[in-house]
């Protein structure tokens, strides 16, 4: 892109002061300014002061859940459907890990962050660890896709190279990167985070499919035979993935996506509760959740919105085609952003002072025909790491993984 097309590109988003410092750039950064310009999707600037993504929300009334005692008593069936088509190579795993881990406060990639208290236990290490079980139960490997950003993507290739992918076969592990999109102050002015650089962070967690399309990988995985894909977070270190129990169910009762959930752990948790909206599956996140609706109960007489999602999803590869087109809402998220001034001078705010734009991978799950809310045990299967101290914490994963005989 010249010059001229991207202070074009600039002046129809009212966003001339990205080229404040291009004169005084060498030829190298002004061209890398210049390419980001064309990159960078500004369009999202839009969404400011347009209300919450979740305002239009539809009519919202209880999903059934398929709770431990039914999962009990069919276990075994469950299994059995699971490792067959775990054997067929029908399913694959996709690890989201794009995201920044701000809360976290480690610069580096939340998955290399080591929880060991008397030897090395990484994130990443733990989630491969569980995934190992399966391959060994299977006797299948898995195939697993890592979706990265930007940010941190020479990191984590680097890391996971350097600890040989913690003894997982190499030649099943693809890497894709996340799409990016820019940070704005609060009056949908998009920062610049150096002279040369657009500030710029990953789009959210519901891009990953359409990253995998852009990166081949879902023609790839067609060709392979994959029919499933479990998606998981990064920062949950008990979970299960390619559960053959949890695919199983949702193949024998014919659905198109599943949901793990745990039973909530007090009626205002901070955890998006499975529902139905109009009549589709859906989340209704914990800010959402009104007096009316923590009191509400099901046919069975139990709490109707009781059953938390804690980011672990399989959705079939058709279903995923068939939604590949359709666009999710944009949620407009306020941030603290580093950034330079108009002096050039480098910002680091103590409070948010801007938004980030981001699609979340709840409003995918409402694009599904069906979903299998399927429970899980809290204690065995959800241990995740948002903050150092306190909920969800380093130090509240690292009881959990203690009372499951983890050795850290
Ligand atoms: P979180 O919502 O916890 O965000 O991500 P985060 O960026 O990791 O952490 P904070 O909020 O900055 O502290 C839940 C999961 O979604 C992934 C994360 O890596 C994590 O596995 N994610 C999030 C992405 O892959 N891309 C994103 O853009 C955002």
């Amino acid at each position: 892109m010249t010059f001229e097309e991207a202070l074009k590109k600039c002046e129809e988003y009212g966003q001339e002061q990205l080229l404040r410092f291009y004169d005084e750039l060498s030829e190298p950064s002004k061209q890398r300014l210049l390419a980001m310009i064309e990159e960078t999707d500004m369009s999202v600037i839009k969404y400011i002061g347009q209300g919450s993504a979740s305002a239009n929300r539809g009519v919202i009334s209880p999903i059934e859940c398929m709770e431990l005692t039914e999962i009990r008593e069919k276990e075994d069936s469950f299994r059995k459907t699971g490792l067959d088509a775990i054997r067929k190579g029908e399913v694959a795993a996709v690890l989201l890990a794009g995201g920044m881990g701000t809360r976290l406060g480690s610069d580096a990639p939340k998955g290399m962050y080591n929880i060991g208290l008397t030897k090395e236990v990484y994130i990443f290490q733990r989630l491969i660890e569980n995934l190992q079980d399966v391959v060994k139960e299977a006797g299948v490997p898995v195939p697993l896709y890592i979706m990265t950003s930007d940010k941190n993507h020479d990191a984590t290739v680097y890391f996971l190279l350097q600890h040989e992918f913690f003894g997982y076969d190499p030649d099943m592990v693809h890497f894709f990167k996340q799409e990016m999109a820019p940070a704005a102050d609060r009056n949908g002015k998009i920062y610049l985070e150096e002279k040369d650089r657009i500030s710029t962070s990953p789009n959210g967690n519901a891009g990953w499919y359409a990253s995998m399309i852009r990166a081949g990988l879902d023609k790839e995985a067609r060709e392979k035979g994959i029919k499933w894909i479990n998606i998981f977070a990064v920062d949950n270190v008990l979970q299960r993935i390619a559960d053959p129990v949890f695919v199983g169910a949702v193949i024998e009762g014919g659905y198109t996506s599943g949901a793990k959930v745990v039973r909530k752990a007090a009626r205002d948790e901070k955890i998006g509760a499975m529902c139905l909206e109009d009549g589709r599956p859906s989340i209704v996140e914990y800010y959402e959740m009104t007096d009316e609706l923590m009191d509400a109960k099901n046919e069975k007489g139990d709490p109707a919105y009781n059953f938390g999602v804690i980011l672990n999803y399989l959705f079939s590869l058709d279903e995923l085609d068939r939604i590949a087109k359709n666009s999710l809402p944009m949620h407009v998220v306020e941030k603290k952003i580093p950034h330079i001034d108009e002096n050039g001078e480098h910002i680091k705010p103590e409070e948010p002072n801007g938004y980030k734009f981001e699609q979340l991978v709840l409003d995918m799950v409402h694009e599904m025909k069906s979903c299998l809310p399927f429970e899980v045990v809290r204690e065995k299967e959800f241990a995740p790491i948002k903050n150092k101290t306190g909920i969800d914490s380093v130090e509240s994963a690292r009881e959990l993984c203690k009372l499951n005989g983890i050795e850290l």
